[in-house]
């Protein structure tokens, strides 16, 4: 589904991404770790568009992706969410996901509806499936942190992406809005299909949802594999895992 090969990005000579090559198959779940400054989000950055990357490609289901802008390889099926949240504080849940609707399938035969009609059966119907529907009339900014992580999955989905990145998903959650997000998480995936790329630093819910995990480290890849194999790399043990030989 996705073959990312020797993509490589440095900011003013520091390279932050080095040479790094990923192929992750059609509904698979893949974790892409590391400490911080890894280059987990530049990385996801180069694969949605939002960084130019200095070398390297990106092909999507085959088609050479490299270089096209954010909105287009959204357009392509890859969605994605923030590492710090990128949603409206101002407007309620609701208009939240009905902009994402909007933003992805403009007008359509719409056109002489009331802007609040826009696509408002889908945006209930997809807070409905995210577990947010009865939040759709709170202003989005008042929401719990847990409950805004869950809208701006929301928002990723309302461009029906087939290929999901998440950039740290649960973090500043509490253990309970952890678990809950991931199974959440899990359940939309299997679901819609999604093939779902995220990073995370808790290593539980990595080794329990990821099928295959991605190390990285000073911008290059230090192991992947199974969890079990990543779990087994002397050298990921070494500098990650913080365990002494
Ligand atoms: N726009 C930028 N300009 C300059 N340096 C950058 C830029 N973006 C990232 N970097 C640097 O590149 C390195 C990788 O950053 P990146 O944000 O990709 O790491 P990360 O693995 O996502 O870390 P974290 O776990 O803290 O989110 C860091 O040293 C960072 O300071
Ligand atoms: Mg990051």
């Amino acid at each position: 589904m996705l073959d990312v090969r020797k993509l490589s990005k440095a900011f003013a000579g520091f390279v932050a991404v080095d040479a790094v090559s990923l192929a992750v198959e059609t509904r698979q779940t893949t974790a892409v770790i590391g400490p911080n400054g890894a280059g987990k989000s530049t990385f996801f950055n180069l694969i949605t568009g939002h960084l130019r990357p200095d070398s390297g490609q990106v092909l999507l289901d085959g088609r050479d992706i490299t270089g096209t802008p954010p909105h287009r390889i959204c357009r392509l099926g890859i969605g994605r969410s923030f590492q710090r949240t990128n949603i409206f504080t101002r407007l309620s849940v609701l208009e939240n996901v009905q902009a994402a609707l909007l933003a992805h399938r403009g007008r359509g035969h719409d056109f002489w509806s009331r802007s609040e009609r826009f696509y408002r059966d889908e945006a209930e119907e997809l807070l409905g499936s995210i577990g947010l529907a009865h939040q759709a009339d709170s202003t989005a900014g008042t929401l719990a942190y847990g409950n805004q992580k869950q809208l701006e999955l929301g928002i990723a989905l309302a461009s029906d992406p087939q290929v999901l990145l998440l950039d740290e998903p649960t973090a500043g959650m509490s253990a309970t809005e952890t678990r809950e997000a991931m199974k959440l998480l899990e359940r939309i995936a299997g679901e819609r299909g999604l093939t779902l790329i995220f990073t995370e630093h808790d290593m539980e819910v990595v080794f329990s949802i990821a099928e295959k995990i991605a190390v990285l480290h000073q911008g290059r890849v230090l192991a992947k594999g199974t969890p079990a194999e990543v779990r087994a790399d002397a050298e990921v043990r070494r500098v990650y895992l913080g365990e002494r030989p």
